[in-house]
């Protein structure tokens, strides 16, 4: 890892070096890469259109960069160690040389079923190892994956598949979450009445709940896997890419309307994800790295899969919850696997918090060196209990903030190199260059001053399209400010130069760390037969960090409790149980403007309690609605 910086002028000549010459920078840093083609230029970019290609030219496969080119020094060494969700099952362990030949097996699998380069593929799994040899196998081959979080419903699958119209689906039978038994065939098989794209669903087996199996449309993982067997060659040479053919899609939330494909192309997001893990972690051979998102979720792309993989590091994934079978279950985990780096979300520090430091105190935490944090703001208690009661006050913690469409981390501490502040992401990685806008456009120089974070220049990990609709991507990203990519998300920055986020300056929620569209939730609620509109807005939550506020008309609550169910089912139907709202206030108006614009910011200020500071009410159609509301948030206080 010739690129991992050390110290802290480390890290200032390496980030003077990148903004002074971005593509010698990033060209010795793809150096450490496996090509089959060099590239011919490193970078051709602009923000307008947007157009961004990085190692054109290019031939790679990052399969080769995550597998094979770690097989000679270190075949035995462990790539994915895999704790089961039920802590007397046994574990499993693959190491890079096994990983690979599953992966060339599975990508022959594929193959057998008419994947193709270029092919999209739907991967609805629980966390398993096939999950990651599922993934692997499609880019071995050039099949573009979108893989679906397992909590999302049928009418989310379905969505995502037409979308971007994936012609085969990778699933189980079922999927164990706690004490939980998920229905995945049974979710797919819903989802897939509405899919005229899909040839073929690959069934894994994991839970042996009973389902069905449709002749012609539904095989068997475990099947199509002896068929390979007997076929002979196990081999599955990997598919020459182009640095800029797409790897993979990946939806998220946005402001407005359904979720959109977040597009990330092979050679540059290798290379950032590569270059992010290996110096924000500080990552040494050897060592033991448990990330513990799902791999539904950027976070296992990046730091689950190919960052860790592309360094040859050892990842550990785990397939249950942190409660199961008790608060402990994390700290088990590191006590058992001596984990080294942890890297978990503040609503799982908050929850685990909460339980009590009994769950912590007698567990060997010893082999941590670094903690990280991701997904939302850390609250000052959360860090300070992660740094004392896990970190022992001796592990160095990196607070990243960074975004589905970035591919990795822009801002964060490197662990133990640059400095460390509770709350803040602190300096920006090499290669990133943020800037705060103010809301005429113009960029606020200087420290100690707040505005929109923006990016003023391209870095290898970035999106560079939404599936389908280039203008979308455009719209959301390139046309707030001019030349700038815009993140949404506000920002301080402190007398040192340190950044501070502040969260979503538009109207995307952060519930637990995960994304959510205040529109698409709005629009589940409003299909329900007595709704006749609502609004959605986030509030302080305790553990998950922001809650959903959900204010609703309906057409008539004569049993108010029973519609609220019904609202939560049909929500859960629509997106899935997390996007469910916490609270329900039927009203019988919403505050709006003289032109029917929802006066949101009021709403806020209601959910949060602060009443105090409501602002100007005048323009309001009518002002008395907000009495109306004050008076039916009592009961939700
Ligand atoms: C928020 C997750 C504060 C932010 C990797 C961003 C954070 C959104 C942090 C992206 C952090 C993520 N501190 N806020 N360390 N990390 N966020 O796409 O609002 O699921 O815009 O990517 O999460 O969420 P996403």
């Amino acid at each position: 890892m010739s690129f991992q910086i050390k110290n802290f002028e480390e890290y200032q000549d390496a980030y003077k070096r990148s903004v002074d010459n971005p593509e010698q920078f990033w060209g010795e840093i793809a150096d450490n890469f496996f090509w089959k083609r060099k590239w011919n230029n490193v970078l051709n970019w602009n923000f307008s259109e947007p157009n961004i290609k990085w190692f054109d030219g290019g031939k790679l496969n990052i399969t080769e960069n995550c597998l094979d080119r770690h097989i000679y020094k270190n075949g035995d060494t462990p790539a994915i160690i895999w704790e089961p969700n039920d802590p007397s099952e046994a574990h499993r362990i693959l190491t890079y040389k096994q990983l690979l030949a599953k992966v060339e097996q599975f990508a022959n699998v594929l193959k057998n079923n008419n994947v193709r380069k270029g092919d999209r593929v739907c991967i609805y799994l629980p966390m398993v190892p096939e999950l990651v040899i599922a993934v692997l196998a499609c880019a071995r081959i050039g099949a573009i994956h979108s893989v679906v979080f397992g909590g999302f419903s049928a009418q989310s699958i379905a969505d995502r598949i037409n979308d971007a119209e994936c012609k085969l689906v990778i699933t189980s039978d079922g999927g164990f979450r706690g004490t939980k038994t998920l229905e995945l065939k049974s979710i797919v098989d819903d989802a897939l009445m509405q899919c005229q794209s899909v040839e073929k669903v690959i069934v894994l087996t994991r839970t042996r709940t009973p389902i069905s199996m449709i002749k012609g449309r539904d095989v068997w993982w475990e099947d199509e896997i002896k068929k390979v067997e007997t076929q002979g060659n196990p081999a599955c040479p990997a598919e020459e890419m182009d640095s800029e053919d797409t790897l993979f899609i990946l939806y998220t939330s946005g402001s407005t309307g359904k979720p959109k494909g977040v597009v990330h192309t092979t050679a540059g997001y290798m290379i950032y994800t590569g270059y992010t893990f290996a110096n924000t972690f500080q990552y040494k051979p050897g060592e033991v790295y448990f990330c513990t998102a799902d791999i539904g979720w950027i976070t296992g792309h990046s730091y689950i899969v190919y960052g860790p993989l592309s360094q040859g590091a050892t990842s550990l994934m785990f397939e249950g919850i942190p409660t199961f079978p008790d608060a402990g279950r994390y700290w088990d985990i590191v006590d058992k696997y001596k984990v080294n780096i942890i890297y978990t979300a503040p609503t799982a520090i908050r929850s685990l918090m909460a339980f009590g430091d009994s769950y912590v105190d007698n567990k060997d935490l010893s082999s941590l060196r670094v903690l990280g944090s991701v997904g939302e703001p850390i609250n000052e208690e959360a860090w300070n209990w992660y740094n004392e009661k896990i970190g022992k006050g001796k592990c160095p913690i990196a607070d990243t903030w960074w975004q589905t469409e970035n591919g990795g981390h822009l801002i964060t501490p490197i662990a133990g190199v640059t400095p460390q502040v509770p709350g803040y992401a602190m300096l920006p990685l090499p290669g990133v260059q943020p800037c705060l806008m103010d809301e005429n456009g113009k960029e606020i120089e200087g420290n100690d001053v707040s505005g929109n974070l923006c990016i003023k220049f391209p870095w290898p990990g970035m999106l560079r399209t939404t599936w389908g609709d280039h203008e979308r991507c455009r719209q959301t990203y390139f046309a707030t400010y001019k030349d700038m990519y815009f993140t949404g998300d506000g920002c301080y920055r402190s007398p040192e130069g340190y950044y501070r986020i502040t969260g979503r300056v538009d109207d995307v929620l952060n519930v637990s760390g995960h994304r959510i569209g205040t529109a698409e939730v709005e629009n589940a609620i409003n299909m329900h037969a007595d709704v006749v509109e609502s609004a959605i807005v986030g509030y302080p939550h305790p553990v998950k960090g922001q809650g959903i506020y959900a204010y609703v008309i309906a057409n008539h609550h004569i049993d108010a409790e029973k519609t609220r169910q019904d609202i939560l089912q049909t929500v859960t139907r629509l997106i899935g149980a997390i996007a469910k709202p916490d609270i329900i206030q039927f009203v019988t108006d919403l505050p709006k403007t003289r032109s029917g614009k929802i006066m949101r910011r009021i709403l806020r200020k209601v959910a949060e309690g602060e009443l105090s500071s409501l602002g100007d009410t005048s323009t309001l159609q009518d002002p008395t609605v907000v009495e109306a509301i004050i008076e039916g948030s009592k009961e939700f206080k």
